[in-house]
């Protein structure tokens, strides 16, 4: 059954690669499509597998994929990213235009500003300091996401971004990323999370977004990392650190120093 409804979409997906080998040939080395056609044949079920995806992990004659979905080959310019739709004609996105987004942020973050349309509807789901939702991108920037890339500016070379996983988007306006982000914190502490984003998308720009973080590493990040979370007693207080509320009137505070009988400080 599965297989029967899965056959069309293999010949489609065929046709649109041929199609693109044909449009885009890559002069200089071996081009995507080229290893897509060469590489070997998708790892259909065979007809013998059941299509339950329950399989016995025991039988070491096991050779059905047990979901009956095709392998996608890999993209030797993404990474070896295997996207599950390729198709370039898409109504929203195509998955290769989100994977270059993200990643695209790994060297520029400024891409953000372009990346996300500036009235966006953005969530950040989650109980931590950065969670919410913001109605618009400079507020994301400035309360979340500044806030969180200050902690790795020491060691920002070896910031890493590496898409997951990417389902939906071309011509569903919602798609779906599973995305790494690694790092060195600025107190050498090492730091590696997958994030999930739910993004809707128009005219190549996400203008809608829910992220799932992993809070309780930011919240380790933020400690170690950013003086307003690690006080200890070796902190030795010489500067303001006011918090969120920021500074309060000091001319109104040094007016009213001063001795228990009244008289006023000579310095
Ligand atoms: C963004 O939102 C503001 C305030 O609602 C509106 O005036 C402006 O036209 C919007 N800009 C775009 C590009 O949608
Ligand atoms: C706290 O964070 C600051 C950076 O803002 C850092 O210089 C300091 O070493 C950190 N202190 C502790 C105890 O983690
Ligand atoms: C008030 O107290 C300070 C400090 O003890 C002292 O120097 C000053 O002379 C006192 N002033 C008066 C008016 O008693």
């Amino acid at each position: 059954m599965l297989l029967q409804h899965l056959l069309p979409a293999l010949t489609l997906t065929t046709a649109v690669l041929s199609l693109t080998l044909t449009l885009s040939p890559s002069p200089n080395h071996d081009s995507p499509a080229q290893s897509i056609l060469t590489s070997p044949p998708s790892p259909f079920d065979d007809p013998d597998c059941d299509g339950t995806g329950l399989i016995d992990p025991n039988d070491p004659n096991n050779h059905c994929t047990g979901d009956g979905l095709i392998l996608p080959a890999p993209d030797p310019d993404r990474e070896g990213f295997r996207f599950e739709n390729p198709s370039t004609d898409c109504q929203y996105v195509t998955q290769m235009h989100i994977w270059d987004s993200f990643k695209n942020l790994e060297k520029d973050m400024s891409k953000l500003f372009t990346l996300i349309h500036k009235n966006v509807s953005f969530t950040v789901v989650g109980h931590h300091p950065i969670a919410g939702h913001y109605t618009d991108l400079l507020h994301f920037y400035v309360n979340a996401l500044r806030r969180v890339s200050v902690l790795f500016m020491e060691h920002a070379e070896k910031f890493e971004i590496h898409p997951q996983a990417i389902h939906g988007g071309c011509d569903s306006r919602w798609s779906v990323q599973e995305v790494q982000f690694k790092g060195v914190m600025n107190s050498g502490d090492p730091f590696d999370i997958v994030n999930v984003w739910v993004t809707r998308w128009y005219r190549d720009q996400m203008v809608e977004i829910r992220t799932y973080i992993d809070a309780p590493k930011i919240m380790d990040a933020l400690h170690k990392n950013e003086i307003w979370w690690n006080g200890t007693t070796l902190r030795e207080n010489w500067r303001y650190m006011p918090g969120p509320a920021g500074m309060p009137d000091l001319r109104e505070l040094e007016g009213l120093l001063g001795y228990p009988n009244g008289s006023k400080y000579e310095n």
